[in-house]
């Protein structure tokens, strides 16, 4: 069980119990991410959240998973979307990685669900529609965390680059917090986070100068930072006041928050 002991780890109250520290695809740094064995790995490195990416088998069952196909990371090839969850479950999403890994499958959300449960991790759930499937891609993941989100655990932050998707959790998930996810933080920034009815944004790390980052924070707007890697990055970051950092190494973070 991850300690939940010290409070400097955690941000602001608008954050909720979101801490500062966020593993990103669980700990993709150590193990093949978006996998429960990485989502363990994160566990074991101490971390108290993870993200990962949530998208929607061909038959409609949310799954763990980034990529719009499974070329990178499994020996399966095309749209995730083409395979029904039967197909996905036959495939290596580990071996890419180390072949310590082979044979680790993509897990459901379900699967996750029961695995941050063991562990009283906390998660950021990106919402990561493949192309078109947005509205239902962000219905389908709204209604199963609003259903069965482990009681025992911290209500999930959802993200999203689609504020269509984010739109539609709202809509089916009220209760959740969201955030909307940007590579660069637009000109339009405040716009783009009213539409997706959130006040959270998460931001590329390495487009952001401290002018934009203080624009936002004095704003009174929450802001995090993926996907740094480099404690020296991720001090300076904090120290501009931003909320939180995803990293694939969130061992090496914690260290210095
Ligand atoms: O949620 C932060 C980060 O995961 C967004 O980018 O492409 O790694 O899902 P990506
Ligand atoms: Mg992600």
């Amino acid at each position: 069980m991850a300690q939940k002991t010290d409070s400097n780890r955690f941000s602001s109250p608008s954050s909720g119990s979101v801490p500062i520290v966020i593993g990103h695809r669980g700990a993709a740094g150590h193990a093949p991410e978006n996998t429960l064995a990485s989502l363990l790995k994160a566990q074991e490195l101490g971390v108290d959240w993870v993200e990962f990416d949530v998208k929607l088998s061909g038959d409609d069952v949310p799954v763990l998973f980034h990529d719009e196909t499974l070329d990178r990371n499994t020996d399966g090839h095309g749209p995730i979307a083409d395979q029904d969850l039967r197909a996905l479950q036959k495939l290596d999403a580990g071996a890419w990685f180390d072949t310590a890994y082979t044979g680790t499958p993509i897990p459901t959300l379900e699967e996750g669900l029961v695995v941050l449960a063991q562990c009283g991790m906390g998660a950021n759930v990106e919402i990561k529609p493949s192309k078109g499937r947005e509205a239902e891609t962000g219905m389908i993941v709204g209604k199963a965390l609003a259903q069965t989100w482990p009681t025992s655990l911290p209500l999930p932050l959802v993200s999203s680059f689609s504020a269509a998707a984010l739109k539609v959790c709202a809509a089916v998930a009220p209760n959740l917090a969201r955030a909307l996810l940007v590579s660069n933080v637009p000109k339009d920034w405040r716009a783009q986070l009213d539409a997706s009815q959130t006040d959270t944004l998460h931001c590329l790390s390495s487009g952001l100068r401290k002018r934009k980052a203080k624009e936002i924070l004095d704003a009174g707007f929450t802001l995090r930072c993926f996907t740094v890697n480099q404690p020296k990055r991720a001090r300076q970051l904090l120290d501009w006041g931003v909320h939180g950092i995803i990293s694939d190494y969130p061992d090496r973070i914690l260290k210095i928050v």
